[in-house]
């Protein structure tokens, strides 16, 4: 009986056993490559379901499972080297994907690799690196690094593992770091590196310390570029002219194409346009991504009373194309929306001069919208995001124009289950999940229901202990602001200052690992009450080197430079 469970689960003993091979007659068939042990995790996997994996004998596993084309084992073995994958284990993961040409597990490996290189370079795994694997991972455009310091220590302990053979590859690693970038301060480290004592680095150390030097840096050493695997995209939004005296609304959508790191910590999104949505230009709408597509949602066109949207669009970025849907059943601006279970649910907001308590439901399926349970109370300027399955909900304004503390799990059947309150009202803020907690920041607060200020602190919801604690504060006001993760940072971009009613053109990431918020440099254009997301796009759009662009802002950024020059102050 074992054989039919193994004809159905393996390529291999299918051929064996059917294909009128000597072995299908035989009791006994010898597999010489094959330990028993081994063969008995397989059988027992296909029994039970269950294949008890760990790093110490998954690419054993892996390798059998292949040679045997094992299909049930060989696909839990794959998402264990995908999902498990950590610092420690991530170049045995690519060695093995090469090793037995298995691309797509390569592609995931290697992109750990670099998007978490500050990491991997600290194993001791990483010092046995090939020469040339390491040069291509150091020159490539998704290579992660906070600083160039980074980089190079990651060279220098590379170097120093074996120091004989890899000493006279220095000069070639070298040029892999822009010396240009780094800080008085950084720069200190690599003149104390002993290695320099070397008598053959002795000219290579000048050429860096030269490079360091020099004010003329060339323009591909004026910045690290870097490319994160999916882009940031802003939508819509509205701004103020440069004379404050008209406000625009925006059918724009923008992409972050690059990040750049410039001198010590100065970082900067590099924005490309995307397109336009279709008319009309609006704000204070909402976005979801549900299958790779965008969906833009209501918001305002105009600044009236009769100005409320309704309209639903999606735009497929493979394809470069916008659909109309169904239209919401209610017109709503400063609403929430969030994806769950394949549908969307378009919560609350508002349609001067009512607020709302009512929900509604996409289905793509049917093209169709569908009121679901009500909230128990209207709002609006409220955040709903999806964390482990549930829809949570903070704050928001009520039809008394009160700003709430409130934060409510939302069941599209059973209602609201009311949680811990945040330490204080907050409305048109942000929040996102990130690490299994919601992240809060920005938006306006209240004093005793009388005057709005805006509200500079931020805290984290975490659901196990239903409590909120706070977390360091925004340098400036973001009030109607977009936000967006982006490979594990907080990002919140544009948005105004409730106390004067100025724009504020600043994007600003949270990273809860150095618990910092860094000034990721200017928005591209509109900024208030504007939607951000994360998508995925074609290649096409994203440009590797577009040296145009490169080399016409490269000569304000050389402006820039000779008065940052003063770097030694920092
Ligand atoms: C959407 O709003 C427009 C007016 O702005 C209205 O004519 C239309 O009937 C609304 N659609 C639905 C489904 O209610
Ligand atoms: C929670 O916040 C709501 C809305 O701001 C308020 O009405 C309620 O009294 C707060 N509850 C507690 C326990 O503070
Ligand atoms: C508004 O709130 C701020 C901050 O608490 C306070 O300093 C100011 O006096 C308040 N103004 C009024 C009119 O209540």
């Amino acid at each position: 009986w074992h054989k039919v469970i193994l004809a159905a689960s393996s390529d291999y003993f299918r051929a064996m056993f059917t294909l009128g091979m000597k072995e299908s007659n035989q009791p006994f068939v010898n597999l010489p490559f094959l330990l028993a042990s081994e063969l008995e995790v397989l059988i027992g996997c296909s029994y039970s379901g269950i294949l008890a994996l760990s790093w110490s004998c998954v690419f054993e596993i892996t390798s059998t499972a292949l040679q045997l084309q094992y299909q049930p084992a060989l696909s839990m073995c794959l998402n264990f080297l995908q999902q498990e994958i950590n610092p420690q284990s991530c170049l045995d993961v690519a060695s093995f994907a090469n090793a037995y040409g298995m691309v797509q597990l390569l592609e995931v490996a290697e992109d750990f690799v670099l998007r978490q290189f500050q990491k991997v370079a600290c194993t001791s795994k990483f010092k046995d690196l090939p020469a040339k694997q390491l040069l291509k991972y150091l020159n490539s455009l998704s290579l992660c690094v906070p600083s160039e310091l980074v980089v190079f220590r990651a060279v220098v302990s590379w170097i120093q593992a074996k120091p004989k053979i890899r000493l006279r590859l220095a000069k070639e690693l070298m040029k892999t770091i822009h010396f240009p970038l780094m800080t008085f301060k950084e720069f200190k480290e690599v003149r104390n590196q002993n290695m320099w004592s070397e008598h053959s680095l002795k000219e290579l150390y000048e050429t860096i310390f030269e490079d360091f030097c020099s004010i003329e840096v060339a323009p591909q050493n004026q910045c690290r570029i870097y490319l994160p695997k999916e882009s940031l995209v802003l939508i819509g939004g509205d701004q103020i002219s440069e004379d404050l005296g008209t406000r625009s609304i925006s059918r724009d959508l923008w992409f972050g194409n690059s990040l750049r790191n410039h001198m010590g910590i100065k970082k900067a999104m590099e924005w490309r346009k995307l397109g336009e949505m279709p008319d009309p230009a609006r704000f204070g709408h909402e976005v979801a991504v549900l299958k790779g597509q965008l969906y833009v949602i209501g918001g305002k066109q105009y600044y009236g009373v009769d100005d409320t949207l309704n309209s639903t669009y999606r735009y497929d970025p493979l394809r470069n194309n916008w659909e109309t849907l169904a239209e919401m059943r209610e017109r709503r601006c400063s609403f929430s929306v969030v994806v769950l279970d394949g549908k969307i649910y378009a919560i609350g907001g508002h349609c001067d001069p009512e607020y709302r308590d009512s929900v509604e439901r996409y289905c793509p399926a049917t093209n169709s919208w569908s009121y679901t349970c009500p909230l128990d109370l209207p709002l609006s300027g409220h955040v709903a995001k999806v964390l482990q399955g549930q829809i949570f909900i903070s704050g928001g304004l009520n039809n008394d124009y009160l700003c709430l503390a409130s934060t409510f799990l939302y069941h599209p059947e059973r209602g609201s289950t009311y949680l811990d309150n945040m330490s204080k009202p907050r409305a048109y803020h942000c929040m996102e999940t990130l690490g299994g907690c919601l992240y809060v920041a920005g938006g306006m607060t209240t004093h005793d229901n009388v005057n709005a200020t805006d509200q500079l602190a931020c805290e984290m919801y975490n659901p196990a202990a239903d409590s909120w604690t706070s977390f360091p504060p925004l340098p400036v006001p973001h009030m109607g602001a977009g936000s967006a993760v982006l490979e594990g940072k907080f990002y919140v971009l544009g948005g105004y200052s409730q106390e004067d009613y100025s724009d504020m053109k600043m994007v600003h990431r949270y990273d809860p690992a150095t618990q910092q918020w860094e000034n990721m440099g200017k928005m591209p254009g509109p900024n208030n009450d504007i939607r951000a997301t994360v998508l995925c796009l074609p290649t096409s759009k994203v440009l590797l080197k577009n040296h145009s662009s490169l080399f016409a802002t490269s000569k304000v950024l050389l402006a820039n430079l000779t008065v940052l020059n003063g770097r030694g102050l920092r």
